[in-house]
C-alpha cells in the first residue's frame, strides 16, 4: 500500500487553503480502503471528499484519505420511482444533472451544490426547501475500528438541520462508501422559494419542469454565492440560528424587516446572513480573507489567506453578533 508523506491540500480543500497531509492515500473502492485502513502509518485518519465543507487551520499531522469510490447503479425501478446507489467519491452536482437528464425528481433543488456525494447525509445538505433526508434511502458506511460495513436507514442517519449521527455520536467512526437515493419519476416540483418563483417568473415560465428548477438554482447559486474555482470558501459558514420567539420579538421592535422562518409556537430560526449583514460586516475585507459582497453568511479566501485567519475572522463575527444582538452563531463549516 502506498501512503505519500507531506502531501499538499491546496488543490483538495474548497477555500483553498494551504496545509498539508503527513500521510496520504487515495481509495477507489470499499476492498481497497479496507486494506488501507490496515496500514495506516500515523493517526488521526482524516476523511476527505470534495473538501468543500472544511477548514484547516493546521497542518495534519495524521493520515489524510481521500474518497474515490465512484459508479452510479439503479438497483430498484417501478412506474413511479427509482433507488440509485452512488459512489460516495461521486461529485454532487453531477449526480444532480444525471437525475434530470433521465427526469428523476427530488435532488434538483439541490443544484450546484460543492462536494461529493459522501458528504450529503454528513451534514444533511439542503437548499430551497429540500433536503438530502427527503430523499436519502441508505448509507453504506465502513467501520474503522472492526472494518465491517454497516448500513443505516434514513431514521438511523438522525437528520437534523445540518446535522445527522455521523456528525454527532459516530463522529470520526465511519468511512461512508455508497449513499442510495430513492428518486420519483413523476415530478414533484418545489418552487414555494420567493427566489425560485422568481427566476421562473422572469422566464414567463408557469409550469415548470425539473430541469426548469435546476436551471433557476443554479442561477441563483451563481448570482449569490462565489464560484470555488474562483475564490476560495466552503459555502454557508455558519448555521442559520433558531431563537426564542421574545428574543426575536425585541430584535423585530428595532428591525420591523428582519427576516425569519417559523419553526414552532415559541422558536423561530434567523437567517444569520441577514445578522451579519446588518451588524456591519459584509463585503468587508480583512486581509486576504473576508465576508463575500453578495452573501454574509460566506467567508472568502481572497488569495493566499491562513486558515487560522478565517477562524479568527469567524470568531470575530461570532462575538460581535452576540454582543449586538445576544445570538450564539454556531459554525456550519467542520474546522480541523
Ligand atoms: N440575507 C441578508 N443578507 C445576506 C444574506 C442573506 O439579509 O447577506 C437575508 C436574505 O435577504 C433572506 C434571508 O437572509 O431574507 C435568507 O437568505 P438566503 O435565501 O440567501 O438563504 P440563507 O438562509 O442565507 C440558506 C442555506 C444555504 C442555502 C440557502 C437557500 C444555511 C446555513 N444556508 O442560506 O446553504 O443555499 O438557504 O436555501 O442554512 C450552504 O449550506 O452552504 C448553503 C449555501
Amino acid at each position: 500500500m502506498i501512503f505519500e508523506k507531506n502531501v499538499d491540500l491546496t488543490a483538495l480543500n474548497t477555500f483553498g487553503i494551504s496545509a498539508r497531509a503527513a500521510f496520504f492515500a487515495s481509495f477507489d473502492s470499499e476492498h481497497q480502503l479496507r486494506e488501507i485502513l490496515q496500514y495506516v502509518p500515523k493517526m488521526p485518519i482524516t476523511i476527505l471528499g470534495g473538501g468543500s465543507n472544511m477548514l484547516l487551520t493546521k497542518d495534519l499531522a495524521g493520515t489524510v484519505l481521500h474518497n474515490q469510490i465512484l459508479g452510479k447503479t439503479v438497483i430498484e425501478e417501478d412506474d413511479d420511482q427509482v433507488l440509485i446507489r452512488v459512489g460516495a467519491g461521486e461529485n454532487w452536482h453531477d449526480l444532480v444533472l444525471y437525475a434530470v437528464d433521465n427526469d428523476w425528481s427530488g435532488i434538483e433543488n439541490l443544484s450546484l451544490i460543492p462536494g461529493c456525494v459522501g458528504a450529503s447525509p454528513m451534514q444533511n445538505i439542503g437548499a430551497y426547501g429540500v433536503e438530502i433526508k427527503d430523499v436519502l434511502h441508505e448509507v453504506e458506511a465502513l467501520h474503522i475500528a472492526t472494518l465491517e460495513t454497516h448500513r443505516f436507514s434514513n431514521e438511523a442517519c438522525q437528520f437534523g438541520y445540518r446535522e445527522s449521527i455521523f456528525k454527532r455520536d459516530l463522529k470520526g467512526q465511519y468511512v461512508i462508501t455508497q449513499v442510495t437515493f430513492r428518486l420519483s419519476k413523476r415530478p414533484i416540483i418545489r418552487a414555494d422559494y420567493g427566489a425560485i418563483q422568481d427566476v421562473l417568473a422572469a422566464q414567463n415560465i408557469v409550469e415548470p419542469s425539473i430541469r426548469d428548477i435546476s436551471n433557476a438554482v443554479i442561477e441563483i447559486r451563481s448570482s449569490k454565492l462565489p464560484d470555488p474555482k474562483v475564490i476560495g470558501n466552503a459555502g454557508s459558514f455558519f448555521k442559520n440560528p433558531v431563537i426564542p420567539m421574545a428574543l426575536f420579538l425585541k430584535i423585530q421592535a428595532h428591525y420591523p424587516k428582519a427576516p425569519s422562518y417559523p419553526i414552532d409556537n415559541h422558536s423561530v430560526k434567523v437567517p444569520a446572513g441577514w445578522l451579519i449583514e446588518t451588524a456591519g460586516w459584509k463585503g468587508k475585507d480583512f486581509g486576504n480573507c473576508g465576508v463575500h459582497d453578495k452573501q454574509a453568511l460566506v467567508l472568502v479566501n481572497r488569495g493566499g489567506a491562513k486558515g487560522q485567519d478565517i477562524f479568527d475572522l469567524s470568531q470575530q463575527i461570532i462575538d460581535d453578533i452576540n454582543q449586538k444582538f445576544g445570538i450564539q452563531l454556531e459554525r456550519e463549516v467542520n474546522i480541523y
